[in-house]
């Protein structure tokens, strides 16, 4: 979805004015009408705009519209691929989806696709991601990380770091964790899951598709059911207070794509300390379930390559997963 030029420029005259915008100056400006102008400006409330218009003063921005649109991401954006190409979906199946057929049509790197709700968001293990509309983040990423097919699960907790980054500076009295191998939990709550897909030859990735859904402003007890972890949200952890969407989707594109770069030329080595620090398993006695496969120890970090360190039970030894779903056996 695209905003057009001229209801771009009128948005643009709406949110750099403090007080009212004249009808007749944008008539004039523009060269439309009256008319014109009005269609506009119901495209934009339509948009979710609010915009209050008086016969004599004209029109004026009362509040933004809290959804994450590529021109509302863009101004807030510093990377330097990452999010420079934005699909913005009102609604999509699901943007992992979306994301791997632009991918499979040669949709350059750092291209996102952002929906504002999701009717078959998946998550890992084929469960279901619930995607209501209206308060949360969407959003995949196009990567052709030029590594080894085996590395490129590694992303998952490259990501979980740009996240944990992101959530915590915008919850700075919140406590902000990563729970192997791709889950970010508030104050003990999941509050965001990672999904990462790829499609690759033997030898060679073709593309990988990021995907993170975040629970952003809707209310905690809305996801409870959905998950057998406990659950959290940003706006729940913020005392109800909202969140801009379209800041927190620029500033998880501005922390990850310095970390994506730093693990494509050093891997994870120098990131480990960061991940285990923040880890939400640290010392904690957990059970890894990968199908019919079951590993049960105590946390002792994260391998170089990304695996999750172990030391099973009744052994002094260390045994090393690489993917699966981690219960804590121990709070
Ligand atoms: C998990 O916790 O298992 C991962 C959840 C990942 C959800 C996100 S939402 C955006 C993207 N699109 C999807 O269908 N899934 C990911």
């Amino acid at each position: 979805m695209q905003l057009n030029l001229v209801t771009r420029t009128i948005l643009e005259r709406l949110q750099h004015t403090s007080g009212d915008v004249s009808g007749e100056a944008l008539c004039r400006d523009l060269g439309i009408s009256r008319a014109a102008v009005w269609k506009h400006i119901q495209t934009l409330r339509g948009l979710g705009y609010g915009i209050d218009s008086a016969t004599q003063r004209g029109y004026c921005l009362r509040r933004s519209a809290n959804f994450p649109y590529p021109w509302e991401i863009r101004p807030f954006l510093k990377t330097s691929f990452c999010g420079w190409q934005i699909q913005y979906l009102p609604t999509v199946d699901s943007t992992n989806r979306a994301a791997a057929e632009a991918a499979g049509g040669g949709a350059e790197e750092g291209t996102c696709v952002i929906a504002d709700q999701q009717s078959r968001g998946r998550g890992r293990m084929w469960r279901k991601w619930h995607s209501p509309a209206g308060g949360n983040l969407y959003l995949s990423m196009v990567l052709r990380p030029a590594v080894a097919p085996v590395a490129v699960s590694q992303l998952s907790l490259v990501t979980a770091l740009a996240g944990r980054r992101v959530l915590q500076s915008m919850l700075p009295d919140s406590e902000v964790r990563i729970k192997w191998p791709n889950d970010l939990f508030v104050d003990g709550g999941k509050t965001a899951g990672i999904l990462c897909e790829s499609s690759a030859e033997l030898d060679r990735v073709h593309h990988v598709v990021i995907g993170i859904g975040i629970n952003v402003n809707t209310p905690r007890e809305e996801f409870s059911g959905q998950t057998d972890n406990p659950v959290n949200s940003m706006l729940s952890a913020n005392h109800g207070r909202e969140f801009s969407r379209p800041m927190l989707a620029a500033e998880l594109l501005n922390h990850f794509e310095p970390l994506y770069l730093h693990w494509g030329q050093r891997g994870l080595g120098e990131l480990l300390e960061e991940m285990e620090r923040y880890s939400l398993l640290a010392g904690r006695e957990v059970q890894v379930t990968n199908g019919e496969h079951i590993v049960r120890g105590r946390v002792l970090g994260i391998s170089h390559d990304g695996g999750l360190r172990l030391q099973p039970r009744k052994s002094c030894g260390e045994v090393v997963v690489h993917c699966g779903d981690t219960r804590i056996l121990s709070w």
